[in-house]
């Protein structure tokens, strides 16, 4: 048996060491000894930062969809895969077992083929948090597409750009979602966004809302009624190891979201392993991971990694705080949750309503708590540990990243003592190393630098979609033959590394990954603005929010600033969507800026943040003046 399950400390380090000793012999096992196979691989792994190109498994055979579900009809036919919480509790929890996931894919995947998609083909996939979301992204891998989910909270001009970046050609979305008390209308954004993509020829509309829209002729159709007519069984395309599985965009430092794309057999292999140990699942434990599909979080382990282990796994379509804010726990109560994963930003406001509203629920079912998208600052690790806990839990806080595809830096729970604040241990294959500004690493205990991975893991992205050149000037350009996480960590005294956060202009908002510059790229789009830089600063609840300096071409009457300021946000939220808003906004009447011309961030993050008692040498700007200014009128 190879190492699929680990238990204890000590076969950890075992583990570990020989994971990293010799990757390819070790995943090789895993690989064999958990999945199914059409074709085993010529080769383990190849690899080469420098070009960059890695490939896991290549020659192998298979299809994802096999080991998420056909295989699990046999000895679990009748297991619930997916539970499915609605927005409003008021209506019925919808349980689909293995076997109904199977008839249910199938179908869907008759539908696309039916619509022309063919292997290799892209499809956008834009749908709320509703069981079709799940269905759909497997459909895609059944036949060999490429699913490109976009969150559905997205604006309709983000939409379009992710869209044709990725040349999609058809779109699955639905007439509405819910969120909270609140509809949204998703099919007029999708509208909206088709204007400018002339690629599109299908769209396929679930039902959710019920509300009165457009269907325009020959391109819309209701799922619903095509679905009823299909073949409930569809052969599995048969996939090489290293074909796509799936796109998923990420802000980055350019106004062009970043296509990461994911292939199949590493994915599969990493986002399982990860699952199983990471959460330590075992066979009737309930999941819930409470992120939206719409980001990687909700890919590797709503779906992929809960069910390539035979999992059951809770979806979940509102928020939080409907219809109150005890609804997470009435969850876990009313599913008997073991093993519960959610973010900083959830936690943080969830402690802000007081203890009362957990302590209403019976929580005994839970075993494991995990964290993620963001540093958890101790007073929200120690909530979580204590009221939601009861100190019996252990939390997990796992970082990782959409590039990444599963977890890099996690305990393991009962097997790794966690400390608040520390992602504490690398997962087993993972090799990080942290680096000096100049390239060196900084070896032993008790450094701090820039966090690198030396040594390619299955789950890694392969490529950015159509600009392999921005991937490796992304991620292998900064430090030779590294990869480049953009985070900057530490290593204390017993080897356990803690994120510090970004050392890029990536800004993490609700958990929620944003460039500055898609944002400045907005706000300049404004008539009356010349000039725009973003800071992050720290916010109470969002861990980061958002600060925009702002130079207007006119100088403007201060009563025009609030209307100015609702403009702004509108247009962000227009291009790119309400969790990129900006909290604070000030108006200057310049950014300070280097003698090149580049705006110096430092400054302006430092004010953001009221940290100005070192803003270190201002002498050498070109405008050193405006310093002063935006200190004084600093919000
Ligand atoms: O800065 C790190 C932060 O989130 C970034 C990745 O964001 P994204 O690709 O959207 O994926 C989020 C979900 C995996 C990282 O570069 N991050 C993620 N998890 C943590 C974290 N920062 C600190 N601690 C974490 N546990």
């Amino acid at each position: 048996m190879s190492n699929y399950h680990i238990k204890h400390l000590e076969e950890y380090y075992q583990v570990y060491r020989k994971s990293v000793r010799n990757p390819e012999v070790f995943w090789e096992e895993i690989a064999e000894e958990h999945f199914l196979w059409r074709k085993k691989w010529d080769k383990v792994l190849s690899w080469d930062f420098a070009k960059p190109e890695i490939k896991w498994f290549e020659g192998a055979k298979l299809n994802i969809t096999e080991n998420c579900i056909d295989r699990h009809i046999y000895t679990r036919g009748d297991k619930t895969a997916i539970i499915f919480e609605p927005n409003n509790p008021e209506e019925a929890t919808q349980h689909i077992s293995y076997r109904e996931l199977h008839d249910r894919v199938c179908r869907f995947a008759n539908v696309l083929k039916d619509q022309g998609v063919k292997k290799g083909d892209r499809v956008c996939i834009y749908v709320p948090m509703i069981p079709e979301l799940t269905v759909a992204i497997l459909a895609c891998a059944r036949i060999g597409a490429i699913h490109s989910v976009v969150f559905a909270g997205f604006s309709s001009k983000a939409l379009s750009t992710r869209i044709n970046d990725s040349d999609c050609k058809l779109v699955i979305t639905a007439d509405g979602s819910y969120r909270g008390a609140k509809t949204i209308d998703l099919k007029g954004i999708v509208d909206e966004a088709l204007e400018s993509c002339p690629g599109v020829k299908t769209v396929l509309v679930a039902k959710r809302i019920n509300s009165a829209i457009e269907m325009k002729p020959n391109r819309d159709y209701w799922l619903q009624p095509l679905l009823d007519d299909a073949y409930h069984d569809c052969d599995p395309e048969i996939m090489d190891a290293e074909d796509p599985l799936f796109i998923l965009y990420t802000s980055g430092s350019t106004g062009k979201p970043k296509g990461m794309v994911h292939t199949i057999a590493g994915y599969m292999v990493y986002t399982a392993y990860t699952f199983k140990n990471a959460f330590q699942y075992r066979e009737h434990d309930v999941f819930w991971c409470t992120a939206d599909i719409g980001w990687i979080t909700g890919h590797s382990y709503i779906v992929y990694g809960p069910l390539a282990n035979g999992a059951t796994s809770v979806m979940f379509e509102g928020v939080p705080s409907y219809p109150d804010f005890g609804r997470f726990w009435d969850i876990v109560q009313k599913h008997k949750v073991n093993q519960f994963y959610t973010a900083p930003t959830a936690i943080r406001a969830l402690a802000k309503q007081g203890a009362e509203l957990v302590e209403k629920y019976d929580l005994s079912s839970l075993k494991v708590l995990g964290s993620v998208g963001e540093p958890i600052n101790e007073e929200a690790w120690h909530w979580y540990n204590d009221v939601v806990g009861k100190n019996k839990s252990p939390i997990i806080d796992t970082w990782w990243q959409t590039e990444t595809g599963g977890m890099m830096i996690t305990p393991i729970p009962f097997v790794t003592p966690t400390k608040p604040t520390f992602a504490t241990l690398p997962f087993i294959g993972v090799q990080p190393a942290l680096m000096d500004e100049t390239g060196n690493e900084l070896k032993g205990n008790q450094v701090e630098g820039r966090l690198c991975i030396k040594f390619p893991w299955p789950g890694i992205a392969r490529t950015i979609w159509g600009n392999h050149q921005r991937y490796k000037d992304t991620y292998f350009s900064t430090f030779e033959n590294m990869y480049f996480t953009g985070d900057g960590a530490l290593r204390d005294e017993v080897g356990y590394y803690r994120i510090t956060g970004r050392v890029d202009d990536v800004i993490i908002v609700s958990g929620h990954n944003l460039g500055t510059a898609p944002i400045e790229d907005a706000i300049n789009e404004h008539p009356a603005v010349a000039e725009s830089a973003i800071v992050g600063f720290p916010h109470e609840v969002k861990g980061s929010a958002l600060y925009g300096y702002i130079t207007l071409k006119e100088v403007g009457e201060s009563r025009m600033h609030d209307n100015l300021r609702k403009e702004i946000n509108q247009l962000i939220s227009d291009r790119i969507g309400p969790i990129a808003k900006l909290d604070k906004i000030q108006f200057t009447s310049a950014l300070p800026k280097t003698r090149s011309g580049k705006i110096m961030r430092r400054i302006l993050r430092k004010i953001a943040e009221r940290d100005t008692s070192n803003l270190g040498d201002i002498s050498t700007l070109l405008n050193p003046e405006v310093v002063q200014e935006i200190q004084e009128r600093a919000l």
